[in-house]
């Protein structure tokens, strides 16, 4: 097989950057470790920057967006037995924009299908040989071996993918903080009360609870780094939610069954060496946020417009100057963004012999961006997010 740019994987920069190339008329093969029922059920972010909802209108993939996207206008935080609400809404009207992450990839997949183009699932990626300029891709699909000769490979497989192993010295040039602990991460019938949505600093770890929909929570607890999810029945996380969210508010937190659980480790990590060749990395491939900012699935949109931008430069005008300049520029981006997911994750978070002084520290933190005019546009900006830097 062959095609002008081969993607690794069916996440949110895979599939967009597969759209986007499609608006420039350049061929592009989607391929796709697992099933589409698994990628089309995989619960992950979901708080979209306004860039990154302007960009999904911009490719025309935004129609359920629009219909089912829940306007975000404030952020609640909690800490020290007292409620702030901070705007969150800019003086152009920016704002975020609440809509689940597994939706975006689902409209992106039923677009594709529909619109005819290749998106292999169940392909296995286990090596890029060829590099670094004639990359042919080489998959496993079904216990059967296929390779596909690409003018150029996208690695959007993700932290645990195999493209960034195809980059020469990756490790030298990568970055990594791993923290004392983990995010459980729950998906609720329940309806989110705005009495209890929020990020709430407690003294028994973080807790954030936010609307999916209607009818719809999303929750997360802190836990240690090595917890068993079996360890916890239901009814002991409503109890340890209601603990940490609602009750020294005397608040009630809505209850319902929970249908999803996972727990991801938090850890901030960055690759400076991007390119290698005719091989780019975009989204977690390269970067890895922890997820206080909601910041991973933003931070993909904007790798993905720099890449086909460099994509396009180079296999319609042969032009390499922006594929040259886009690890400078994407970074431009990512370090700031990294920085602040890993700053929300310091100050809401219980660290492993933490003092009374390292909690009103804390305090301290949290008081500037809820009350000091400086720092409520500090908040604000970040989790607004950083603009997409340009050629
Ligand atoms: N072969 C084929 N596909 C692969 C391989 C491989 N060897 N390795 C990984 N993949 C697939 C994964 O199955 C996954 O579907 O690559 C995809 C990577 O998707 P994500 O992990 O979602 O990464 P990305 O698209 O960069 O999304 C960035 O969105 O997932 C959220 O918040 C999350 O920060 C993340 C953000």
């Amino acid at each position: 097989m062959k095609t002008q740019v081969g993607i690794i994987g069916a996440g949110p920069a895979g599939l967009l950057l597969g759209r986007i190339l499609q608006s420039q008329g350049i061929d592009a093969v989607v391929l796709e470790r697992r099933s589409r029922d698994y990628v089309l059920k995989r619960i992950r972010a979901g708080v979209l920057e306004q860039g990154t909802v302007d960009t999904l209108r911009e490719y025309g993939v935004a129609e359920r967006l629009d219909r089912e996207g829940l306007p975000h206008t404030d952020m609640k935080l909690f800490w020290g037995g007292r409620r702030h609400s901070i705007p969150m809404i800019d003086e152009n009207g920016r704002r975020l924009t609440t809509y689940g992450q597994n939706k975006i990839v689902e409209d992106l997949v039923l677009q594709r299908e529909a619109d005819g183009l290749p998106l292999v699932f169940d392909a296995e990626v286990e090596a890029i040989e060829g590099l670094p300029d004639k990359p042919v891709i080489h998959y496993t699909r079904n216990g059967e071996k296929h390779a596909l000769q690409c003018d150029f490979v996208a690695g959007c497989d993700g932290f645990l993918g195999v493209s960034r192993k195809h980059i020469p010295d990756a490790d030298a040039h990568s970055y990594e903080k791993v923290f004392p602990f983990s995010w459980f991460g729950l998906l609720a019938e329940a309806k989110t009360s705005t009495e209890t949505r929020g990020f709430c600093h407690s003294e028994r770890g973080l807790a954030v609870s936010s609307s999916r929909g209607p009818d719809v929570s999303r929750l997360y607890l802190q836990v240690p780094p090595d917890f068993d999810m079996a360890t916890m029945t239901d009814d002991q996380i409503w109890d340890e939610l209601s603990l940490r969210l609602a009750n020294q508010y005397g608040k009630t937190l809505n209850r319902g069954p929970i249908v999803d659980k996972a727990v991801v480790r938090l850890r901030g990590f960055i690759c400076e060496k991007m390119v290698h060749g005719r091989l780019a990395l975009a989204g977690d491939a390269c970067h890895t946020v922890p997820p206080s900012g909601a910041k991973g699935l933003n931070l993909a949109v904007g790798d993905v417009r720099l890449l086909a931008e460099a994509i396009h430069a180079l296999l319609v005008e042969n032009d390499d100057r922006k594929l040259g300049r886009y690890t400078e520029l994407a970074l431009q981006r990512i370090w700031p963004t990294v920085h602040w997911s890993c700053t929300m994750s310091e100050a809401f978070h219980i660290f492993p012999g933490q003092t009374e002084f390292d909690t009103r520290r804390q305090y301290e933190v949290l008081n500037f961006w809820a009350y000091d005019a400086v720092g409520q546009q500090v908040f604000r900006n970040s989790m607004l997010g950083r603009p997409y830097p340009q050629y």
